[in-house]
């Protein structure tokens, strides 16, 4: 998987239990996987259609890193899909744990928003997947 982000949970991440908010949490994913979805597709007009289930699997405390990594799962006409995956990383031991992981998709606009499709060379660097 590659890696697309490293965030810290702050003071300011934190919802009313003492774990990093939720909403938090898929913001970091939907802004790494849409930024990785633009550079993937080498161009900077992709939008979110659909965003898969996503199960918040243990909790992420303040002062822990989370590190966001990425697979390109399917490259359509105008779309890409790809499974994004959150895990927090212990600073001491290196260990990592799961967070929590889904599946994003997003399609390439023009500048009227309408599906325009990705380069053929990004679906030939990718065709083994199809
Ligand atoms: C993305 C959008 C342009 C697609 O419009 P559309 O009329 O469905 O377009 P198309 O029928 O041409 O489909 C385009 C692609 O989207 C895919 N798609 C559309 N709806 C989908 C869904 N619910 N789930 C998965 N893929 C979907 C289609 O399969 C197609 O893929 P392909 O070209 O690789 O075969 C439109 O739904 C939209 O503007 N949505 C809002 C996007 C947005 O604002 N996102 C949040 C902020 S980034």
């Amino acid at each position: 998987m590659e890696k697309l982000a490293i965030k810290l949970c702050l003071t300011k991440d934190i919802g009313v239990n003492g774990n990093l908010f939720g909403g938090n949490m898929l913001a970091w994913l939907d802004e790494s996987a849409a930024t990785w979805a633009c550079s993937v597709c080498k161009n900077p007009n992709m939008v979110t259609v659909k965003i898969d289930e996503l199960v918040f699997e243990r909790p992420v405390k303040i002062g822990e890193q989370v590190i966001i990594f990425g697979v390109v799962r399917r490259v359509g006409k105008s779309s890409l899909t790809v499974y994004i995956e959150a895990r927090k990383k212990d600073f001491y031991s290196g260990e990592e744990q799961k967070v929590c992981s889904t599946i994003f998709t997003f399609v390439r606009v023009d500048g009227n928003g309408r599906s325009i499709a990705i380069d053929d060379s990004v679906r030939d660097e990718y065709k083994h997947l199809n």
